[in-house]
């Protein structure tokens, strides 16, 4: 927090850069930090690279969240539904706090081999997603927070708050 590169807005990656060893380097290196940190998405910006692109995914025997890379993703946002829960970032370190997010969202990307994808997701998956978007246009979970009421040190949250559930990247 406090690196420029997290605050800038991102530039779409020409479809014809995706299958690129640099690129691809570049993903497989922002899958290697996000496990490194215990994460469960990444963002380009995170790393310092203004590209729309993301990572995220939890260890595969976790069925809610299989490891996905999005580029130049496209979100749209299903129903009104919204529900509050838990966040972290690996930018914000230590930190958690409680966002508003929709429930269900449908996002457009290309894969890390710039073929077209499309997915629906709903719940932890669908926050995990909005979250890496956000980074995409400079934007951390602190700046959602409806108030600060629930912004917590890590150890606290721990202790107080830790329902054994998942909290965000
Ligand atoms: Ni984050």
């Amino acid at each position: 927090m406090g690196h420029p590169a997290l605050r800038q807005l991102t530039q779409s990656i020409e479809p014809s850069e995706i299958d690129t060893p640099a690129l691809q380097h570049l993903i497989d290196d922002m899958f290697d930090t996000m496990h490194e940190y215990a994460g469960v998405g990444l963002a380009a910006p995170q790393v310092h690279q203004e590209f729309r692109l993301f990572v995220a995914g939890v260890d595969a025997s976790d069925s809610n969240m299989r490891p996905i890379v999005m580029v130049n993703p496209q979100i749209e946002l299903i129903g009104q539904a919204m529900e509050e829960d838990w966040e972290g970032c690996l930018s914000v370190p230590d930190i958690r706090g409680k966002v508003s997010r929709s429930v269900e969202i449908r996002v457009r990307s290309l894969d890390r081999h710039g073929k077209p994808q499309q997915m629906t997701a709903t719940g932890f998956p669908a926050r995990v997603i909005q979250h890496e978007i956000d980074h995409l246009n400079g934007i951390l979970f602190l700046d959602r927070m409806k108030s600060f009421e629930s912004l917590t040190f890590l150890d606290e949250y721990d202790r107080y708050w830790d329902k054994g559930e998942q909290s965000g990247d």
